[in-house]
């Protein structure tokens, strides 16, 4: 179905046509007067420009062209020239039948050029815990992939591990020290390797902290981790071993992580992946005279004329030959190229890396890597900060881990849920994780993506004001009052809105594909938070307002369900982009 806006601005330009005035200037917005209009044309001031006349001329000839369309209740010219427009109730009441009928989608067309997009996000490290600084990526990306696959782009989300830094090396000396027996640590040793892994997730969550500590007092000890990261990278065989252990311990884990957030990746690639494309693409760099030696090491300039500040050359290979971040995410785009030939690559990361985004990004391009016009798009985020405005740390001050986190919350919103209701504890727990995940994803989703944002637990959990849970609850409301009802409305057409609240409804529910469109072109989550907030509140002042159920005349009441059942269908696709749900009861 076209947008609203797209038909409103089809009937102006016939009407600005008619008038013998270009039809650019027929151009239409949402109404920053709520209280005078729905939508409104401003066209008519820059045209009188052109044109040499007074724009409350045009605005008034414009307006009597449209006074008969059906489509407008009232088309009025206000001074100085603007065009206030109000939307007809049986054009906005069809509308919405239409998009009832279009089940799943409601009127919002496929796109007509998918595109195929590689979404870069969650970017855990293994054998280091999830911290908040990882939810981030986690709950945005999750939004982004599963935005631009309802409007229809073949989407692959790859969680892009960090598997290849010190981390591993540390854990290979500590574990080098506890159980210097193992196998793994016999140069000579040439059978097979154990399928067990010599460790548990927690014993992991242990050494990898007490390695990391070790190392910040003892040189020695770094000095062996580092030398055992670089044997790891060189390939010995038995520290390659102990990877794959450390690798598969820890993605059980975080799976375990992510699925509680509800998160899903398609690929699980991670730096590790990405190493055995180093060798050509940096010899292809040289032979195509891009990359050269500048005080030892290997560097492609990335600057461009038009910069405003210094854009430092990208570090290829390091005077010792070792590689870098920056030559993985390269590499990795060589893969990604190999495999998908991405039209676009999204890549969440926090915003303190985007400088980095810039040299990666000119090199990829300048050296070939991914073809001219492949969009390369950087979204970064904002930090996560505690109420005192310094990024969040748990009470006694450490960084705090996720599962914490996630516990934290469902505990506050148990307790809530267990407060008012009379839910048995088992729905309750059920409940409350539910409503947690909202509370996080909502609280952070809500704000634009690159802003930090305050992490405010007991506002996040209220069920009132602009939180996941008020949406939650909005969606659980318009459910109970449907089994009230209890039977089929589907008979029933969807009534030309009567009143100001069943208006206003309407109109919201009308601008659905405008929100979703807009929120996918500029890649903004935050923009269907807004959309559904709205939304929320317009069906709660029209529930407050309107006898539903005790509405007497039988085809008012089905039509009324049919609303509500829209509004809730539409409620629920979008937190599904946000990715989170609503539970029977709360
Ligand atoms: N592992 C990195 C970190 O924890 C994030 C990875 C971001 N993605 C990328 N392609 N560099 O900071």
């Amino acid at each position: 179905m076209k947008e609203v806006l797209d038909l409103i601005k089809q009937e102006l330009e016939f009407a600005f046509e008619a008038n013998g005035i270009d039809t650019k200037y027929a151009f239409v917005s949402l109404s920053n007067r709520p209280d005078l209009c729905e939508y409104q044309c401003n066209g008519a001031l820059p045209a009188a420009k052109e044109y040499h006349k007074a724009p409350m001329e045009i605005a008034e000839s414009i307006a009597a062209s449209l006074e008969s369309e059906s489509m407008f209740e009232s088309v009025e010219a206000c001074k100085p020239g603007f065009l206030n427009i109000k939307l007809d109730a049986s054009f906005i009441a069809s509308y919405l039948n239409e998009m009832a009928k279009d089940e799943g989608r409601f009127g919002l067309e496929e796109a007509k050029n998918p595109k195929t997009v590689i979404i870069d996000y969650g970017g855990a490290n293994v054998a280091k815990p999830l911290h908040v600084g990882h939810l981030r990526s986690a709950v945005i990306g999750e939004s982004i992939k599963r935005l631009k696959r309802f409007v229809g782009d073949k989407v692959v989300g790859d969680v892009h591990l960090g598997d290849w830094g010190l981390q591993m090396g540390l854990i290979i000396t500590e574990l080098s020290l506890r159980q210097p027996d193992l196998c793994y640590f016999d140069e000579n040793y040439e059978g097979e390797y154990p399928s067990e892994p010599p460790f548990t997730i927690s014993d992991l969550e242990e050494i990898y902290p007490t390695a990391s500590g070790k190392s910040k007092e003892d040189d020695e000890f770094k000095a062996a981790a580092m030398k055992a990261t670089a044997e790891l990278q060189q390939g010995r065989r038995g520290y390659r071993a102990l990877l794959s252990h450390i690798l598969n311990v820890s993605v059980t884990d975080l799976k375990k992580n992510y699925d509680s957030l509800n998160v899903e990746f398609d690929l699980w690639k991670g730096e590790s992946d990405a190493q055995p494309y180093i060798p050509d693409m940096v010899e292809k760099m040289k032979k195509d005279g891009y990359a050269y030696i500048s005080e030892g090491a290997l560097v492609v300039d990335v600057k461009e004329e038009s910069d405003k500040k210094e854009i430092p050359p990208c570090m290829i290979l390091k005077s010792d030959g070792a590689s870098l971040y920056n030559t993985t995410d390269l590499a990795t785009m060589v893969w990604r190229e190999k495999d998908y030939q991405p039209d676009e690559y999204v890549y969440v990361v926090d915003k303190r890396q985007e400088l980095y985004f810039t040299q990666v990004f000119r090199c990829a391009k300048k050296t070939k890597i991914v073809p001219e016009d492949t969009k390369l798009t950087f979204v970064g985020f904002g930090t996560m900060n505690g109420k005192d405005g310094k990024p969040f740390k748990t009470r006694e001050g450490g960084v705090m881990r996720l599962s914490n986190l996630i516990s934290d919350i469902n505990e506050k919103m148990y307790e809530k849920i267990m407060e008012n209701e009379t839910m048995s504890d088992e729905e309750a727990r059920k409940t409350a994780k539910i409503v947690g995940l909202s509370a996080v994803k909502y609280g952070d989703l809500s704000n634009q993506a690159s802003k930090d944002y305050v992490f405010d637990i007991d506002r996040f959990i209220s069920f009132e004001g602009n939180t996941g849970p008020y949406i939650l609850y909005t969606i659980v409301r318009m459910k109970s009052i449907i089994t009230k009802y209890g039977s089929d409305a589907s008979s029933y057409e969807i009534p030309v809105a009567e009143t100001e609240s069943e208006k206003s409804l309407q109109l919201e529910l009308a601008k659905f594909n405008s929100a979703i469109l807009s929120a996918y072109e500029e890649t903004a989550p935050h923009k269907i938070c807004a959309y559904i907030y709205d939304l929320a509140n317009a069906f709660n002042h029209f529930y407050h307002e309107t006898k539903i159920l005790a509405q007497e005349d039988e085809a008012k009441k089905g039509g009324y369900i049919r609303l509500l059942t829209l509004t809730k269908d539409v409620l629920e696709c979008c937190i599904d982009l946000l990715g989170f749900e609503a539970p029977e009861r709360m």
